[in-house]
């Protein structure tokens, strides 16, 4: 049986929907409980926490993984990316509180802190980056950071806080990943999964 690193939390609905129109009845994956192995559709899905996703993969504990870009690029994870699923879509991006004036050496609150720190570096912008692991949208209100570098779906975590975006770092999808033992040792089964996957998301 293949098994599949999913990350729980908010991709997990739109990918049980994806697999459900490639006839994988995904229905397990939703269910309640606790238990963080699920079988559906003849594969064994490993629930795990999104940034845990290629640890999983990348070691072979699990053949294939659904993992976000900004964790793949932030992770640096040495993985075949086979398929862009098109679910998860969202953007990394800088934002700051809408009257802040530009700031000579910004100090950056995120989760992603290689990401950010590259993507400054490539501005020429010297910055400081201070790591959190939630509630990023926090640190400008409390003066913890200048500005923040973090992931924009619907706009409204922004708002609510009296952020503005001011650049895009990355465009963000739910990539399947797979280790690189299993694509060349089980290539039948994962190049399979993978067609009927693509299939149902042209
Ligand atoms: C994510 C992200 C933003 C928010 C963006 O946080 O880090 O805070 O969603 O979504 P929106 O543009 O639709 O408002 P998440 O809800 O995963 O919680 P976190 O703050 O604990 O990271």
């Amino acid at each position: 049986m293949l098994v599949v690193a999913v990350p729980k939390g908010r991709v997990l609905g739109a990918l049980a929907t994806l697999l459900g129109k490639a006839g994988i009845d995904a229905a397990p994956l939703l269910a309640e409980g606790r238990a963080l192995v699920r079988e559906a559709g003849g594969l064994r899905f490993l629930l795990v926490k999104p940034d845990d996703v290629p640890t999983y993969v990348e070691y072979g504990a699990a053949d294939l993984g659904v993992c976000g870009r900004d964790v793949l690029e932030e992770r640096d994870a040495d993985l075949y990316r086979p398929l862009d699923l098109g679910i998860g879509r969202c953007r990394l991006v800088v934002a700051a509180p809408r009257d802040a004036a530009a700031v000579a050496v910004p100090r950056v609150a995120t989760k992603y802190p290689r990401t950010a720190a590259r993507h400054f570096a490539r501005r020429g912008v010297q910055a400081e980056i201070v790591l959190v692991q939630g509630s990023v949208e926090l640190a400008p209100v409390t003066g913890l950071a200048d500005v923040i570098v973090d992931l924009v779906e619907t706009g409204s975590t922004l708002v609510e806080n009296g952020l503005v975006e001011r650049e895009t770092v990355a465009d963000v999808t739910s990539v399947l990943v797979a280790n690189r033992a299993s694509y060349k040792l089980r290539h039948d089964d994962v190049r399979r999964l993978i067609d009927t996957v693509r299939r149902a998301n042209p």
